[in-house]
């Protein structure tokens, strides 16, 4: 939660009326959003049906709608549009932002973060993985090597369109117990749409594989803990 509450804080509105929360997945931060500002029409939007299944467990005033943010338009202009960890999976960023600010009112924000950690070994090691294997046809165009660009490549896009655009990186330092956790870190986001596509032993070896990188490149402290420093990019623009 701490990334996107860090995103939150540092949304300046007091009274917006209208919110979308961008693949907003089981809703945990859409419920934020309806507490902070509980006079405000919140819509929760995702593309996962068992996602908003879960979001829609807990009775709320949230709409929450089945949709691709690709295609998605909002019905009325937004005062906030926020996207926590979510807009990594999209491509083509330098359409998809512009186009994101153009459904704000004057005034209105849009505040995403997006995992970018994509050049440190937790990352990369997928990529050698993928290159010394006999899968390395089959897998190597599952990979997005570089979804999210560089804190300056926003900002050249961005600051022509908008009133004000504030833009950081955060690493988080996680210090995580178990055995080798940074696989298991990995194979719930980056690596599942790799592990998706191998069964049986072709699996085993591609993970044992890939594994024996990362445990070199994050090796466990004497206490037994590892440390994952992990990148993080916030957006948050003013039109
Ligand atoms: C890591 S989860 C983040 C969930 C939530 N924002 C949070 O911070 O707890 C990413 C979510 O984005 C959704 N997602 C990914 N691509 C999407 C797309 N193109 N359209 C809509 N939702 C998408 C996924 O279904 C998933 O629920």
């Amino acid at each position: 939660m701490r990334p996107a509450i860090d995103l939150l804080n540092r949304v300046d509105l007091s009274v917006p009326s209208i919110i979308y929360d961008l693949g907003c997945g089981a809703g945990h931060i859409t419920r934020r959003l309806a507490s902070r500002w509980p006079a405000a029409r919140v819509t929760g939007i995702d593309a996962s049906p068992v996602m908003l299944a879960e979001a829609r467990r807990e009775p709320s005033t949230i709409t929450w709608i089945d949709a691709d943010i690709d295609e998605w338009e909002p019905e009325e202009p937004a005062d906030l549009i926020f996207s926590n960890a979510a807009l990594h999976w999209l491509d083509g960023h330098e359409t998809l932002l512009p186009r994101l600010l153009t459904y704000l009112r004057p005034g209105g924000v849009l505040a995403t973060q997006m995992p970018r950690n994509h050049g440190e070994p937790s990352h990369t090691s997928i990529y050698d993985a993928i290159e010394a294997g006999p899968w390395r046809d089959r897998l190597l165009p599952l990979l997005r090597l570089h979804p999210v660009a560089p804190p300056e490549v926003y900002a050249q896009m961005l600051l022509p369109l908008a009133g004000s655009v504030d833009i950081w990186e955060t690493v988080y330092l996680h210090n995580l117990p178990g055995d080798n956790p940074v696989v298991e870190w990995t194979s719930g986001t980056g690596l599942r749409p790799v592990l998706q596509s191998l069964r049986g032993q072709e699996r085993h070896d591609f993970l044992s594989d890939y594994a024996a990188r990362v445990a070199r490149a994050y090796p466990p402290r004497p206490d037994g803990l590892t440390l994952f420093p992990f990148r993080r990019l916030f957006v948050v623009v003013t039109r």
